[in-house]
């Protein structure tokens, strides 16, 4: 059995750049002097069972990418794709890329996560060879509430359970055979969900839930580099 694994880091990173007033999207910034998508692609490819890693960045990133790559002894399993115009069609090329068996893992992991353990991954790649998908989730801490949009904010609804809830992180994946097939019903029927979750709960296969951590979050907003250095700094 082999592992493979999707890193879709073609974003533009709108968000960080709106307070930050650069436009350098966020998996290319720097963490403790290497670039995010480079901390990412480490935590991978030291997992011993990962055969492949494909990495989704826009057309104009790809040489640098190659080189970065190059740069950090990481060539020998990384291989570079086009992404699309959203998450959901860039981890599609880098689906339609990979030289998998049917019953392979296939983990996808936000490039801009860089702080996930060897031991979440590992619990992940188990899930999915037992249960044939899982993703990493966090159980809710805050009370959730569902709401309408208004012009002066919004109103909520609903009280949803919070024991009922998780938050989704990453890695998520399945067998390659039930990727493959959830990415080409979502695109025969123009759906386009935020995680790979949501494609697959559309085919009807059953996703596990694997215990996630605060450290593995996603580096969103200015803030959130200095949050991800000092998590570094402590290990
Ligand atoms: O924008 P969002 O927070 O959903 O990004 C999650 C991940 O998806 C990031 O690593 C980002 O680079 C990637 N992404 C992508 N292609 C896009 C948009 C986002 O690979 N078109």
């Amino acid at each position: 059995m082999r592992v493979h694994v999707i890193l879709p880091a073609a974003g533009i990173g709108t968000r960080m750049a709106a307070g930050a007033h650069t436009a350098a999207p966020k998996q290319f910034m720097e963490l403790g002097g290497v670039p995010i998508l480079i901390h990412s692609l480490r935590a991978y490819a030291a997992i011993p069972s990962v055969s492949t890693i494909v990495v989704a960045v826009r057309v104009n990133e790809m040489e640098r990418v190659q080189s970065q790559v190059s740069e950090h002894g990481l060539a020998g399993r990384v291989k570079v794709v086009e992404g699309g115009d959203n998450r959901q069609q860039s981890v599609a090329n880098a689906v339609a890329a990979l030289d998998a068996a049917p019953n392979d893992p296939v983990l996808v992991h936000d490039a801009v996560r860089p702080l996930i353990t060897p031991a979440i991954i590992q619990h992940t790649i188990d899930a999915i060879e037992k249960h044939g998908a899982a993703i990493v989730a966090l159980p809710a801490v805050d009370t959730i509430k569902q709401v309408e949009r208004t012009a002066d904010g919004a109103i909520i609804t609903a009280t949803i359970p919070r024991e009922r809830i998780v938050q989704a992180q990453t890695p998520q994946g399945a067998r390659f055979e039930l990727m493959q097939r959830a990415f080409k019903d979502a695109a025969e029927a123009d759906f386009v969900g935020t995680d790979e979750a949501s494609l697959l709960e559309r085919i009807g296969v059953e996703v596990s839930v694997v215990h996630g951590s605060p450290r593995n979050f996603k580096i969103t907003q200015p803030g959130d580099l200095e949050l991800a250095e000092f998590y570094l700094t402590q290990g």
